[in-house]
């Protein structure tokens, strides 16, 4: 706490209101006891100026593009961990010991199978069901088959947080599979979790899949970056789902659904869904920005722009990177990237986007890496839930065991109609 306060002068009083300080620089008003004193509220639509918790997992400086989990930048995650070690990182707070590693490791694999019974739901799903909504819906239903004991001891809470990791990934492969009419395959207790997925997804009785450490490294990758963002709308929608103490299936279930929607984790989607537009249309996407610029238009230049980055996302710097190492392999090439990198040089050279410090995302060359890999253009946002879910894990356990934990409840300004006498139907015009 620092000993910096600021003051409100309202009604003729003045109000002394503490400053907290991260250890960043960051500051915020304490306005806790703001109403009790004042009568007033604060506005914020959006939640942009709005500290929800103190944390301790993931520090972003969104104005010099700084991403660390637990004080390890991203990039040097990206080059030298795997993504279950940095899911241990974010679960636990430090990088694990070999032992620890390998005991977590294990725990996802034995963890790794969803009750026979819930294969039977997947049946149960219209053929153009959306992956998301499958997920979304299956991992919601995981509460059913796998309920929490009335104590969650930390032994429970450690084995409840490897179902999620590990099943959240079989449940994706298994839609995948529904999808496309090929019987599910199993996770595999030989196969290490990157690996097992890709394996799930895309082998099949008739036909092994040949494992390609390129592709696995980028799958690796994208978990990585994906794996937390702190109080963004997902992560932020988990802990106020949580603060109830909703069960733990339906916390990280309501984040896969926050995550869904085109201005968030669903962006990723709607990149190559430009792209496609730019290439058929046969231009370099210009008309595509200028469309994008106009006042009041519902078209925006997709996978740019970020609620906290005003400037490169250092995510969509490392994948941009490994997008064009990936598409230099033999067999793998995307007319898309070239496509990509043009609209970025002309956005970049655009003063709407350079006023408004509108830059690449980690949306805009994910969806090109996962596209190079063979993940189904539906699956995308899926992938990016599967990679976020030790981060949302690591927000809610932070909330959970932290003080000050109270139910999430904000408040607003009414603005609907005064009382009105109850008028019976026949007498209504
Ligand atoms: N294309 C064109 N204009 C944009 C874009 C964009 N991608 N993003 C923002 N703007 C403009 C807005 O129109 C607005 O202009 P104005 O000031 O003239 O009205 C200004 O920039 C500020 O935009 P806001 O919507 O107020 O910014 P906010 O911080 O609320 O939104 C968001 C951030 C949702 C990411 C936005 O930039 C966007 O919609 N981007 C496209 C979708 C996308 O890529 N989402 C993925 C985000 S990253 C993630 O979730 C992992």
């Amino acid at each position: 706490m620092s000993s910096q306060e600021a003051k409100l002068i309202f009604d003729g009083r003045t109000y002394r209101l503490p400053v907290i300080k991260g250890v960043r620089g960051e500051r915020a008003i304490d306005i806790r006891t703001l109403r009790d004193d004042t009568g007033l509220i604060t506005m914020d639509p959006g939640l942009a100026n709005t500290g929800i918790c103190r944390s301790s997992v993931t520090f972003v400086d969104g104005e010099k593009g700084i991403l660390q989990y637990r004080g390890y930048p991203i990039e040097t995650l990206a080059e030298h961990s795997t993504f279950v070690e940095t899911a241990y990182l974010l679960l636990h707070g430090d990088l694990p010991t070999r032992d620890e590693l390998s005991l977590f490791s294990r725990q996802l694999n034995e963890s790794s199978l969803i009750h026979e019974d819930m294969r039977l739901f997947f049946r149960a799903f219209p053929n153009h069901a959306h992956p998301m909504g499958i997920l979304s819906t299956m991992v919601a239903s995981l509460s059913t088959f796998y309920p929490l004991p009335d104590v969650l001891d930390d032994v429970a809470e450690e084995q409840f947080i490897a179902n999620l990791i590990s099943q959240v990934r079989t449940i994706a492969a298994f839609s995948y599979k529904r999808a496309i009419g090929e019987p599910m395959v199993y996770p595999s207790c030989n196969l290490r979790y990157i690996e097992n997925f890709l394996n799930m997804m895309f082998s099949s009785p008739v036909k092994d899949y040949k494992l390609d450490a390129d592709i696995v490294r980028a799958v690796e990758l994208i978990l990585i970056l994906h794996a937390d963002h702190e109080q963004n709308c997902s992560a932020a929608t988990v802990r106020m789902a949580g603060s109830s103490l909703s069960n733990i299936y339906s916390v990280i279930s309501a984040g896969i659904s926050a995550l869904w929607g085109a201005r968030h984790g669903g962006a990723n989607m709607e990149v190559i869904t430009m792209l496609e537009h730019i290439r058929a249309s046969g231009g370099d996407g210009r008309d595509f920005v200028e469309r994008a610029k106009k006042k009041g238009s519902n078209e925006r230049l997709m996978g740019f722009g970020h609620r906290v980055y005003k400037s490169y996302d250092p995510r969509a710097k490392i994948l941009k990177d490994a997008c064009h190492k990936l598409l230099q392999k033999p067999g793998v090439s995307d007319p898309l990237f070239d496509i990509a990198v043009r609209l970025e040089d002309i956005a970049m050279h655009d003063d709407y986007f350079l006023e408004r410090n509108l830059y690449p995302n980690l949306d805009f060359y994910s969806g090109l890496i996962l596209k190079a890999i063979g993940i189904p253009y539906d699956m995308f946002t899926v992938l990016f839930a599967i990679g976020r879910v030790p981060g949302w894990l690591a927000q809610w356990r932070e909330m959970v065991h932290g003080d000050n934990f109270k139910i999430a409840r904000p408040r607003q300004i009414y603005c609907g109609a005064d009382i009105r006498s109850y008028i019976p139907i026949a007498e209504r015009k």
